[in-house]
């Protein structure tokens, strides 16, 4: 008698699918990215980024705690800065308005995983990543400055620091300088794969970090590329990253999944905010259902090998876990 392979029982009921299930979401995996600025009570929704704001430190710390209370165990914080300059200056400023969320927020909820974003361009006045040589940004005078941006994080109280500028040497660079100056054990989590990508669109607005002139092809990565990721994530491990991400996320799943094939480390990915803007627009058209469609998004990151997701949903989706 021919026999017919039922998969089928393996989807019968919830408990039998729960049962079987390979992959989960946790509020456990979230990092809740979110902007600084100078000032007090303010409270600014971005226009690209809508249900994230501009928050003053003040106004930080009301977003800090509804994190914690959601159970998100991180947050990741970007700045914009009150003045900007050739080098990016305010970056390493501990009057900026990052070292000041990242004091003020340690203090109160000291059990917060604080990652500060490493970078230059949101303080830079012509917006690169890096200190310029002409056109070119120089990747060995940048360094000295991620070196201090980091110090900087770390001296406020930052659990983890996450350079995102794409020059070579710099988690070398940054944990040479954080040993040095005594945060041995501040961790590094490396934006190591991170493309030249179309998906930043809605965060530069909202950090006022779009380049002056030119783009940023000569430092973050070809979309093209795959190996390219492999041969990042080896330096970064090699110079010390203790968790390795890539960037964006959701078309770049597959590099996600080789990335998970090589490392032992951590794998991070960032849920940008161009894969967010778009959720959110089809989402406020009626066409599609936003929580399944941001829920299972997620899912497929864990699925493609990430431990954590850095996610401007990550308010909703810890409210929509719970009710589950
Ligand atoms: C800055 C930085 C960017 C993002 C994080 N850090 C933008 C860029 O490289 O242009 C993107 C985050 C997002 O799009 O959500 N180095
Ligand atoms: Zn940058």
């Amino acid at each position: 008698m021919k026999q017919t392979l039922r998969p089928r029982r393996m989807r019968i009921s919830e408990g039998v699918r729960s049962l079987v299930r390979e992959t989960s979401l946790s509020v456990k995996d979230f990092v809740y990215p979110i902007f600084v600025v100078p000032g007090e009570k303010v409270k600014e929704e971005i226009s690209s980024l809508p249900g994230c704001y501009h928050l003053s430190v003040d106004e930080a710390l009301k977003v800090a705690e509804e994190v914690v209370s959601l159970g998100i165990p991180s947050v990741e914080v970007f700045g914009l800065p009150a003045y900007k300059d050739e080098i990016g200056s305010s970056a390493w400023d501990m009057t900026s308005p990052v070292q000041q969320a990242i004091k003020a927020i340690k203090e109160k909820f000291p059990e917060l995983v604080i990652i500060g974003d490493v970078c230059l361009c949101q303080y830079t006045s012509h917006g690169h990543c890096g200190q310029l040589c002409g056109q070119y940004v120089d990747n060995d005078e940048t360094l000295k400055l991620l070196a201090k941006v980091a110090v900087s994080q770390a001296k406020a109280g930052a659990d983890m620091v996450a350079p995102s500028d794409m020059m070579d040497g710099r988690v070398a660079a940054i944990r040479q300088a954080l040993d040095e100056s005594g945060y041995q054990n501040v961790s590094i989590m490396s934006y190591a794969v991170k493309y030249a990508s179309a998906y930043y669109g809605p965060f530069r607005d909202a950090a006022h970090s779009t380049p002056q002139f030119g783009d940023r092809r000569s430092y973050q990565m070809d979309p093209a590329n795959s190996r390219e990721a492999l041969k990042e994530v080896a330096l970064d491990t090699a110079e010390g990253a203790d968790i390795i991400m890539v960037k964006p996320a959701l078309s770049y799943l597959d590099i996600v999944r080789q990335v998970r094939g090589t490392t032992h480390l951590p794998v991070a990915v960032y849920n940008v905010s161009g894969e967010y803007a778009m959720v959110k627009a089809a989402a406020a058209n009626g066409w599609i259902d936003e929580k399944r469609i941001v829920l299972e998004t997620l899912l497929s990151m864990k699925r493609a090998g990430a431990d954590m997701i850095i996610t401007y949903h990550a308010l909703d989706a810890a409210r929509w876990l719970a009710e589950k």
